[in-house]
């Protein structure tokens, strides 16, 4: 079974050698892992199954707007679903602390993490050339609140 939860400090050795498998240029620090630890801003959650960690999302909230930062999912444990677990726990925890509308960047290359987006309701808002680098980025945004959509 899947659990969902609160990172810990002992998590984030884990979290930042994930990241450098599946991230080019945006890998984070250890350091930014730690920060998102400790700053009330910020929710990083763990997904793992009988004791092995499986992924992890790290998201940022300023007022009623919410950020989906980082969402990775360890390779083996890719296709069963427990991105969108992730995902729809940050949103839960994103409503219950007033977020209104929640944001995120995502390379137009990246068709599997569209789809999930698209999936959970994220719609297409713009586009920033060159965020990452030589590549744009889709923005992606979806209201929390019947208010906001
Ligand atoms: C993108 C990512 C987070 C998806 O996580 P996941 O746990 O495999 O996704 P889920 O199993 O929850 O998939 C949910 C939906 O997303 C879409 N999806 C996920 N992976 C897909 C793929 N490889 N190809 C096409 N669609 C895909 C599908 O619509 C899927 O629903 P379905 O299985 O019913 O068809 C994961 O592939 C990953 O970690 N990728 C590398 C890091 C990354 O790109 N992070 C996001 C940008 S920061």
């Amino acid at each position: 079974m899947i659990l969902i939860r609160e990172a810990h400090k002992r998590d984030v050795k884990w979290v930042y050698s994930l990241n450098k498998k599946l991230f080019q240029e945006d890998v984070w620090s250890r350091e930014s892992y730690e920060y998102a630890l400790t700053s009330r801003h910020y929710l990083f959650l763990i997904a793992e199954e009988e004791k092995k960690l499986c992924g992890f999302v790290v998201g940022r909230m300023v007022g009623i707007e919410g950020e989906v930062l980082k969402l990775g999912i360890a390779p083996e444990f890719q296709r069963r679903g427990i991105g969108g677990m992730l995902l729809k726990r940050l949103l839960e925890k994103f409503e219950d602390s007033g977020v209104k509308e929640v944001f995120l960047e995502v390379r137009l290359s990246n068709i599997p993490a569209i789809k999930l987006y698209q999936k959970l309701g994220f719609e297409e808002v713009g586009i920033r050339p060159f965020y990452y680098g030589k590549e744009d980025a889709l923005v992606m945004k979806k209201g929390l609140s019947v208010f906001s959509q």
